[in-house]
């Protein structure tokens, strides 16, 4: 269906013309900036073709042509103007209980996600849309965990070093280097920006427990924001600090609970009773600030929404550290485990999956 042009304000489609004169040639970027157009732009005269229509603007005089299939993507009514994609936000997200995907762990090995770009493009997918894909046949050994990152992205150094060391130490700075069981948590919290991506990939898992588990804090928050949405709200809103220290670094971060987009979606979870710092709100607010908190941790910690499962050595689980929970069940001290992880961010994921779709789609024909 054809659009009117009326539909479209003239400043909106002035700044969207992509002339060689608007747009550098070979490129998707804007050669002109708002202060390059008249404040009184308006549409002077439209010219109807088959498929696509020509706006001659005043008082520039300017030539534009869009096509009625760029219009129709680009609608500005309720339907898409008030709720603008984002990849990161719950609408295009695939929210989950435990249940829904005990057996259906999105999984692949490790070989065939090097070799294969179908394979590749199916667990970025899942990272995208689940929150995580888990990887099996990594081999067992040394910064393994760094290759897989490689893979799709880029490695995030941090004051814990390319990758971090899982297993039990005697002095242990952060509890994750214990054996004591570990809640579900988000990683990092303490840090701004947040690593988007983490991963950790099993070399020994000997141990009697060590079992893992991922929970979706996306659906953990819409489930609160069903039940009780003053809770919800108050969390939204309420800046909670992170710290971590210890002998050659402290860092920190204040942040929501639960991060809202511009428009009121779940954009991000951050949660870790670890990190958290005393609480800074008006005395008569802690009562409910604690409610809400507990409430959304026992949906977090509930049988129904934590996946559980074993890593096995070679395993190597990828998940979004800014939507999806992990922990791990205590283990007996002497036991033997070792995990090695590391960090690295959604968007270097994203762009791979996306010139992987571009790939698929010139896949006809081209070499
Ligand atoms: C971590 C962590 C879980 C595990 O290192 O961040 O939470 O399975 N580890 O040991
Ligand atoms: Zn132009
Ligand atoms: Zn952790």
């Amino acid at each position: 269906m054809t659009l009117p042009v009326s539909d479209y304000p003239a400043l909106w489609l002035r700044d969207n013309c992509s002339c060689g004169d608007c747009v550098a040639p070979g490129t998707e970027q804007k050669l002109h900036g708002i202060t390059d157009l008249a404040p009184d732009t308006r549409i002077a005269r439209v010219e109807e073709h088959e498929d696509a229509v020509v706006v001659v603007f005043a008082p520039d005089d300017h030539r534009s042509r869009f096509t009625h299939a760029w219009l129709a993507a680009h609608r500005l009514d309720a339907g898409s103007g008030t709720r603008p994609a984002d990849d990161r936000s719950e609408d295009a997200k695939n929210l989950w209980q435990a249940t829904d995907l005990a057996d259906a762990i999105p999984t692949g090995d490790w070989p065939t996600f090097q070799q294969d770009p179908v394979a590749r493009a199916a667990g970025l997918e899942a990272l995208l849309r689940q929150g995580f894909f888990l990887l099996r046949d990594v081999p067992p050994t040394d910064r393994a965990v760094l290759t897989v990152a490689e893979s799709f992205g880029y490695v995030r150094r941090t004051n814990y070093g390319e990758l971090f060391e899982v297993r039990v130490e005697d002095q242990p700075t952060n509890l994750a280097f214990s054996s004591l069981p570990i809640t579900p948590h988000t990683d990092n919290p303490y840090r701004d920006p947040v690593p988007t991506i983490q991963l950790l990939h099993c070399l020994v898992n000997a141990a009697e427990g060590g079992d893992s588990g991922l929970v979706d804090g996306f659906a953990a928050a819409a489930r609160l924001r069903a039940e009780d949405p003053a809770a919800f709200d108050l969390l939204a809103r309420t800046p909670v600090t992170f710290r971590y220290a210890d002998a050659a670094t402290e860092l920190s971060a204040t942040r929501p609970l639960i991060g809202l987009d511009p428009v009121g979606r779940i954009r991000e979870i951050r949660f870790n009773n670890r990190s958290m710092r005393p609480i800074a709100l008006p005395a008569e607010q802690i009562a409910a600030f604690y409610a809400a908190y507990r409430r959304l941790a026992e949906i977090l910690y509930s049988a129904e929404a934590q996946l559980t499962f074993r890593l096995e050595p070679g395993d190597c689980v990828v998940f979004d550290n800014t939507r999806v929970l992990h922990a791990r069940t205590g283990f007996r001290a002497g036991g033997a485990r070792h995990l090695q992880g590391c960090y690295a961010d959604l968007d270097g994921a994203y762009s791979a999956l996306a010139v992987l779709r571009r790939g698929s789609l010139e896949s006809n024909g081209a070499a």
